[in-house]
């Protein structure tokens, strides 16, 4: 493996820098982590269960990566700022965030509770936003960062009965457009990372409404059209380590992008919505997912 030693404008390297990854425990937040950590970042990997960590922590040991593992929970105020100070405590610096936390709610509008959508924007958004605020000040002190925001394809598109997450990721993205305004006099990059379909645990771990669960939803054909859609592009999608591969390109990019789209799906159904109509588009998405 080879190290990059990029150094930025202060003549930092990645041996020295400190990153900070949420949601470590699977997919893009462990393809991440260990990619950082193998490309000389000392990475701080975080898990919200413990337990959940002995793979992490076999790959570091074997491969003598600079990665260790803390609990972070990032629907938890208290949880992300013990975190982020310990993490402070013993480098006095963090250079890189990854803001990687994140699941789906699904099922019809309709059928969500409010306890749901709030939960879902705790994790996906309020989470991230966390985050960023408890690692800002130290950020803009040191006049270096790079804030890299999981959004998805789903934060510029909408796909049927999704309703709530779409809501985290098109407010992560308003977000993030706004945050670099004001962050990059300091030295500060906010990325925002937009894959598309990514073959994870990510779709194990969706949390399916509970009122969508019940067979007099009326909302259950529907839900059936939208799983067959959707398993047809399961099938081709690339693995996490490919999107762990564009963060490391970016947070080690002098000049990142804002976004980083991800996937043959996420290239064309963001240009489908760049140049089609509303209704073209609106039309286009139903023959994908509701037609089955
Ligand atoms: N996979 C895709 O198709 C796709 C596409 C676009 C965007 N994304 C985004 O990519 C990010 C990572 O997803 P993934 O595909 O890697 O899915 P994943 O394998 O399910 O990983 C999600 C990670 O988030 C963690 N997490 C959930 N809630 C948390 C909380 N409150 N605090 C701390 N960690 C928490 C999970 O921990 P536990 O193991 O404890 O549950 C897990 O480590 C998400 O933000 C997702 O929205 C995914």
């Amino acid at each position: 493996m080879v190290l990059i030693h990029n150094k930025d404008r202060r003549g930092i390297s990645n041996l020295e820098k400190v990153a900070l990854v949420t949601g470590s425990s699977s997919g893009i937040g462990f393809e991440t982590s260990v990619l950082l950590a193998r490309n000389g970042f000392h990475t701080y990997s975080t898990v919200r269960n413990l337990e959940k960590s002995q793979a992490l922590i076999n790959v570091a040991k074997k491969d003598g990566l600079p990665l260790q593992v803390i609990e972070l929970d990032v629907s938890s105020d208290k949880s992300v700022r013990d975190g982020v100070n310990s993490v402070l405590d013993e480098n006095k610096r963090i250079d890189v965030i990854v803001n990687n936390a994140g699941y789906a709610l699904v099922g019809a509008f309709e059928d969500l509770s409010m306890d749901e959508i709030k939960a879902q924007f705790e994790t996906n958004f309020f989470g991230a936003i966390r985050v960023i605020q408890a690692v800002l000040p130290t950020m803009r002190d040191h006049k270096n960062g790079r804030i890299v925001n999981l959004s998805s394809m789903g934060g510029r598109i909408a796909i049927p009965l999704d309703s709530a997450y779409h809501g985290t990721k098109f407010a992560l993205e308003g977000l993030s457009e706004s945050l670099q305004y004001g962050v990059e006099p300091f030295g500060i990059k906010i990325i925002l990372i937009e894959p598309g379909t990514i073959k994870s645990n990510f779709f194990n771990n969706l949390k399916m409404a509970s009122k969508a669960q019940r067979p007099d939803s009326p909302y259950t054909q529907m839900m059936q059209k939208l799983n067959a859609g959707f398993s047809f592009i399961l099938e081709n999608a690339p693995p996490p380590v490919e999107v762990a591969r564009v963060i490391l390109k970016a947070v080690t990019s002098e000049h990142p992008e804002l976004r980083y789209p991800i996937g043959d799906d996420a290239t064309a159904l963001l240009k489908a919505k760049r140049t089609m109509s509303d209704a073209e588009f609106g039309n286009l998405m139903k023959k994908q997912f509701l037609s089955q």
